[in-house]
């Protein structure tokens, strides 16, 4: 039977109590963790979201009616307590915040009593993810849980301050759009209005940001939700949330100081992280030289190494073949990996063909100098030597070989530089590296549409020494375009934007869009670009990818309340559902299949 919480009011949340408050009456309400009867006296622990606090019943401090209400306390029944905060007589419990106290009981209320819980409530839990989203609400009472939430929390709440005190005014862009050209598949929601008619969610608020700046409110940012029909992963869902931001009358360097001094503020107030700025840079090239990666993961070394012109004279067809069709051959050192048992290098080489890999090739130095490879025997001692130390390799270290065009190299060793690290214990995971990847190409190539297409997006300026370039060779130009990497891990990104419509026209030809396209899809952005636009510049850092990394979570998943699986649906709401069959006649929509 429910009680009422009538003339109490909590004075306290369990974790606020320590030994100063010995001696205090106190009423604290929550969740009961954890039972615990010995015969005349029943110990309860008691949860909220600041922590557990022991409560002690006895009859002579409680008188018989509350001690038989504690007797029937089970597990997540939520209670009201009034009692003293003593220090504890014996057993100091080291594990927990409240160790040192406990309250004596002179009061109970049971505000609602709970069913037996489908797992147990507890910091670790060992129950399968499916069975802890099903009953969301349940997994989110979790400590650890309720940790990642609440630093999501500070988190969000240090970057408003800290724009606020830049300048930067927080504005509300809509939700239901025109399609924003972001690269993924849009979320589309039918008009009743306007039948046949389709808003989309957005993909991000490009265009409103930018139009913003045409409005004048030349610093501007959101805590923006985000929609992208897109194949989830570890560190994506379909929704998702950006730290969006815009400036007028800046350039690259403006965005970057302001956005690394944000994400030291942010990193300084949820984990007591002092982030050393400036940060690193690297342009797209070398990051890509380097690791094989536009995001790489500094946190360990293994890079990659061009052996092209080492191995150019070879007998080795696979190698001479990659180099003669314009491609490429560079390698990796595994250091101390010679020894490696066939059966991993089998594994890796299966591992290199999930990123487009056609085989991988490698020489073990083994400790005693002698050479045991896939290829040696097109070598000649010589040549095996030259490339051994080109790649700087010593007795007892694995080198892998990818050849190919150099798009794919780079994938794949890239990969296979982040698998082995896993695999070898080699990255430390206290460590915090970002890094600013900038000059990115202003275009890339779609086999699949064969066309060029943004590599961040149409609105991108590319890098004023390029221009000339643009409509003779774009796939070199350079944009004024910057991510910031994390671990790994593609925090955010942004660019310059272009802001005269003459350029804005030329990239929408290159990237194959009609002028009645280009018009029709954002024909209100270049009309706003003809009365009088700053030139300006922005960024946007995705949240939950930056709430992941620094509560160490191993899957945004863990830092969104009430996340997306891997097919989009919420196992608790099960949404998306069908829905009536008037529903769909006041859309003006038909099923496939269906029948008028
Ligand atoms: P971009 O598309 O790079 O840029 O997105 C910015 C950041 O958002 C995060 N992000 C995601 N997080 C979780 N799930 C997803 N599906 C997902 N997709 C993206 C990433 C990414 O770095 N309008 C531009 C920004 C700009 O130019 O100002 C944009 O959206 O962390
Ligand atoms: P094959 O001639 O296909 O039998 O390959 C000989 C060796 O070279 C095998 O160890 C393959 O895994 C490797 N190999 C094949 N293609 C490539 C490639 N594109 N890059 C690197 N190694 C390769």
């Amino acid at each position: 039977m429910a009680e009422s919480m009538k003339g109490l009011k909590r004075t306290h949340r369990c974790g606020e109590l320590s030994a100063k408050n010995a001696g205090e009456t106190v009423t604290v309400m929550g969740w009961v963790q954890k039972q615990r009867n010995k015969g005349g006296i029943i110990f309860v622990d008691l949860r909220d979201r600041s922590g557990i606090l022991q409560i002690i019943f006895e009859e002579s401090d409680c008188g018989a009616e509350n001690f038989a209400k504690a007797e029937k306390l089970r597990s997540e029944f939520v209670v009201a307590v009034v009692g003293r905060v003593e220090k504890r007589a014996g057993a100091v419990n080291e594990n927990l915040a409240t160790g040192q106290i406990e309250i004596r009981a002179n009061q109970v209320r049971v505000l609602s009593e709970a069913q037996t819980p489908p797992f147990p409530i507890e910091e670790d839990s060992k129950t399968k993810e499916e069975l802890r989203l099903k009953y969301r609400y349940l997994d989110l009472r979790r400590p650890d849980l309720q940790k990642k939430l609440i630093l999501r929390s500070k988190i969000t709440a240090t970057i408003r301050s800290f724009l606020s005190e830049e300048g930067f005014l927080e504005i509300e862009t809509p939700i239901l759009n025109k399609s924003t050209p972001e690269g993924a598949r849009d979320y589309l929601v039918p008009s009743r209005v306007h039948p046949g008619c389709f808003y989309a969610l957005p993909q991000s608020p490009q265009i409103f940001k930018q139009l913003l700046m045409c409005s004048g409110y030349d610093r501007y940012f959101q805590v923006a939700k985000c929609f992208r029909d897109e194949d989830l992963r570890a560190d994506r869902q379909p929704e998702f949330t950006q730290v969006d931001l815009e400036m007028s009358f800046v350039d690259v360097e403006d965005v970057i100081d302001a956005t690394e001094r944000m994400v030291a503020a942010a990193c300084r107030e949820a984990i007591g992280l002092e982030v050393a700025l400036p940060l690193p840079r690297m342009t797209w090239v070398e990051a890509m030289d380097r690791f094989g990666s536009d995001k790489p993961d500094l946190r360990f070394g293994m890079e990659l190494k061009d052996v092209s012109e080492t191995v150019k004279g070879c007998g080795f067809g696979v190698f001479t073949g990659a180099l003669e069709a314009g491609g490429s051959v560079r390698g990796i050192n595994v250091k101390g990996q010679a020894e490696m048992p066939r059966k991993k290098i089998d594994a890796l080489v299966e591992f290199a063909k999930g990123y487009g890999a056609k085989g991988l090739a490698y020489l073990s130095v083994m400790p005693d100098g002698s050479y045991k490879s896939s290829f040696a025997k097109f070598f000649s001692e010589e040549e095996l030597q030259r490339l051994v130390e080109k790649m700087e390799g010593e007795p007892g270290d694995l080198l892998l070989f990818a050849a190919d065009r150099v798009k794919i190299v780079w994938s794949v060793l890239g990969a296979l530089r982040v698998e082995l690290a896993k695999q070898l214990g080699l990255i430390d995971n206290s460590r915090f590296c970002f890094l600013w990847v900038t000059e990115f190409p202003q275009f890339e190539w779609s086999e699949e549409e064969e066309r060029y297409v943004a590599m961040h997006h149409p609105f991108t300026m590319p890098m004023e020494e390029d221009l000339g370039m643009l409509l003779t060779d774009p796939g070199k130009v350079r944009a004024k375009a910057y991510d910031i990497v994390l671990n790994g891990v593609e925090l955010g990104g942004g660019s310059v934007r272009i802001f005269q419509s003459d350029i804005q026209e030329q990239m929408f030809e290159i990237l194959g869009f009609t002028k009645e396209r280009a018009h029709e899809q954002f024909g209100f952005l270049l009309d706003a670009f003809q009365y009088g636009v700053p030139p300006h510049a922005g960024l946007a850092i995705g949240l939950d990818r930056f709430v992941m990394l620094l509560t160490g979570a191993e899957s945004i998943r863990e830092v969104i309340a009430f996340p997306k699986v891997k097919d989009a649906s919420c196992l608790m709401s099960e949404a998306p559902g069908t829905v009536e069959p008037k529903q769909l006649e006041e859309l003006g929509l038909l099923l496939a299949g269906q029948k008028e």
